[in-house]
C-alpha cells in the first residue's frame, strides 16, 4: 500500500487531507511540523509528501530541499495559499511535483495526487529495471539479457580483477567502447583513470608521440613537453580504440612497450616504469589484415590474451524492445518531457530491421523519436518515419539467410512492405495500392511477417 505523509501545523486540514487519502485507498502519516516530518521520513518508507508550505519551525521549501538531499525521487506536493505564489512557483524550481492552492478543490487534489504517484511508480520501476536488464558499473549500464550477452557480463566480471590485455571485437557501435569502460570500472583501477586513444583519428605520424610522449624539441613542431597517454594512464587502463588502424612500424614500438612495461619519450633516453591495462577494440578483421601483411602477428597474441566479441544487434533481437526503452525514457527526461514510453507494436516493428549501425544505431534513433514525439508516448507512425528507407534492391547482399531463394524474396518482400508503409504513413488502402497488390493480400503479408 502507498503511503503518504502529510505536514501541516493546522489540526483541521491534517485531518481533511487524511480522510481524502484513505478515500483514494491510501495510507498516510501526519506531522505537525517540518522537523518531525523529516524524522518520520528518516524511518519509514514514504512514497509521496504533502506539505503546507508556512508551518511554524522549518518551512516547506526547507523541507523540500531536505528530502531531496535524502531521496531525490520522492514527489512533493505544495500547499499554500495565495497569497504566497510566487513561493510555490520558486519551489517548482527547486524540485516540487506541483502546488495547490488553499482553499483547494478536491477533485484537483486527488489528480494532483494520483499524478505524483503514478510518476514515483515508473521511476521506481524503470530504476528496478535497469538493475534487472543487465550489468550496472557506476554510471554506466549495460542493457541486455539475450544469452550472448550474459555469457560477455560474466566474462568481463571474470576477467575485469586481472591485468590481462583485452581484445574486443564487433561491428560499429556494438558498445565496444562502453565494455571496456566496464572492464575498468569493475576493476582495482578504477580510481585511476580510464583513457581512450583512437588510433584511427590520428595521423601516424602523430600517434607516436600520443602514445609515449615527447621532449622539447624532439621533432619539428615539438615545442613544448608533452607526457604520452601511458603515462597519463599509469594504475589505469588504457583503451586502444579502432588498434586495426596503427601504421605497421609503430606495432613493433608498441609491442616492444607491453612486453617491457617502459616507455621512453620521443626524443629521450631516460626510461620511465608504467603500470598500464590494455584494452583494445577493432570492427576490422584482424586475421584478414595479419594475412595481408598489415597487422604484426606478434603484437595481435600480446592484446588478444583475452578476446571479447560483441555480436551485432540483429543477432540479439530480444534485446532491442530494452534497449529502445531505456534509450526513449532517458532522452524524454534529457529533454524536459519526462520519461517517455513506445507504443505496445512500436517494439515488435524495431526487433524486424536490421540495424547495421547496431546500439548506436538505435539510440540514435530513439533520441531523434523522443525529440519529434509530442506526447508521453512513441507511436508507431513516428518511428516508422524516422527508420531508415531499407533498400530492397539488392537482395544477394540482403538476405540474413543465406542464398535461399524464398527467403530472400521474403525479406525483400517484408522490407518493400515496411518502407511503403512508413510513406504512407501506415495507411493500409495506399500502400497496397503503391505495392499493386490487393489490399487483402497486403493483410494477408502483414500477418505473415508479424508486421
Ligand atoms: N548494451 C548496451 N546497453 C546500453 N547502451 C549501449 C549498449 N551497447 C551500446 N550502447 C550505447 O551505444 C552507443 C555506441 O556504443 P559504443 O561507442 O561502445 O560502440 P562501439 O562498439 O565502440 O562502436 P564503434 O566501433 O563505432 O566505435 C553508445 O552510446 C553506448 O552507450
Ligand atoms: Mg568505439
Amino acid at each position: 500500500m502507498r503511503r503518504v505523509l502529510v505536514i501541516d501545523d493546522e489540526r483541521k486540514m491534517r485531518r481533511v487531507l487524511q480522510i481524502l487519502l484513505e478515500k483514494m485507498g491510501l495510507q498516510s502519516i501526519a506531522a505537525e511540523s517540518g522537523e518531525e516530518a523529516l524524522a518520520i521520513f528518516s524511518e519509514s518508507k514514504v512514497d509521496l509528501v504533502l506539505t503546507d508550505l508556512r508551518l511554524p519551525g522549518i518551512d516547506g521549501v526547507a523541507v523540500l530541499q531536505r528530502l531531496r538531499e535524502m531521496d531525490s525521487d520522492v514527489p512533493v506536493i505544495l500547499l499554500t495559499a495565495h497569497a504566497t505564489v510566487q513561493t510555490a512557483v520558486d519551489a517548482m524550481k527547486l524540485g516540487a511535483f506541483d502546488y495547490l492552492l488553499k482553499p483547494f478543490d478536491v477533485q484537483a487534489v486527488e489528480g494532483v495526487i494520483r499524478n505524483a504517484l503514478e510518476m514515483r511508480r515508473q521511476r521506481t520501476e524503470n530504476r528496478f529495471l535497469r538493475e534487472q536488464l543487465g550489468l550496472d558499473v557506476g554510471f554506466e549500464s549495460i542493457i541486455g539479457t539475450a544469452p550472448p550477452m550474459r555469457a560477455i557480463f560474466e566474462l568481463i566480471q571474470q576477467i575485469a580483477p586481472t591485468k590481462t590485455s583485452v581484445l574486443i571485437t564487433g561491428e560499429t557501435g556494438t558498445g565496444k567502447e562502453l565494455v571496456a569502460r566496464a572492464i575498468h570500472n569493475l576493476s582495482p583501477r578504477r580510481d585511476k583513470l580510464f583513457v581512450p586513444l583512437n588510433c584511427a583519428a590520428i595521423p601516424a605520424d602523430l600517434l607516436e608521440s600520443e602514445l609515449f610522449g615527447h621532449t622539447r624539441g624532439a621533432f619539428t613542431g615539438a615545442q613544448a613537453e608533452r607526457t604520452g597517454k601511458f603515462e597519463v594512464a599509469d594504475g589505469g587502463t588504457l583503451f586502444l580504440d579502432e588498434i586495426g588502424d596503427m601504421a605497421y612500424a609503430l606495432q613493433a614500438k608498441l609491442l616492444r612497450v607491453l612486453q617491457e612495461e617502459v616507455i621512453e619519450r620521443i626524443g629521450s633516453n631516460k626510461s620511465v616504469k608504467v603500470d598500464v591495462r590494455v584494452v583494445s577494440s577493432t570492427n576490422r578483421d584482424l586475421a584478414t589484415n595479419m594475412r595481408e601483411g598489415r597487422f604484426r602477428e606478434d603484437l595481435f597474441y600480446r592484446l588478444n590474451v583475452f578476446h571479447l566479441h560483441l555480436p551485432p544487434l540483429r543477432e540479439r533481437r530480444s534485446d532491442i524492445g530494452a534497449l529502445a526503452a531505456s534509450f526513449v525514457a532517458d532522452f524524454g527526461e534529457e529533454l524536459g518531457k519526462g520519461a517517455l514510453t513506445l507504443a505496445a507494436d512500436v517494439v515488435p516493428h524495431l526487433e524486424q530491421y536490421e540495424w547495421p549501425g547496431n546500439v548506436r544505431e538505435l539510440r540514435n534513433l530513439m533520441e531523434r523519436a523522443a525529440v519529434l514525439c509530442d506526447g508521453k508516448e512513441v507511436s508507431l507512425p513516428l518511428v516508422r518515419l524516422l527508420l531508415p528507407v531499407v533498400s530492397a534492391n539488392d537482395p544477394a547482399e540482403s538476405t540474413s539467410n543465406g542464398f535461399r531463394l524464398d527467403s530472400a524474396v521474403e525479406e525483400v518482400e517484408r522490407k518493400l512492405i515496411l518502407r511503403v508503409l512508413g510513406t504512407t504513413n501506415d495507411n493500409k488502402a495506399e500502400a497496397a495500392r503503391l505495392l499493386g497488390v490487393s489490399e487483402r493480400t497486403l493483410w494477408y503479408k502483414l500477418k505473415r511477417y508479424g508486421l
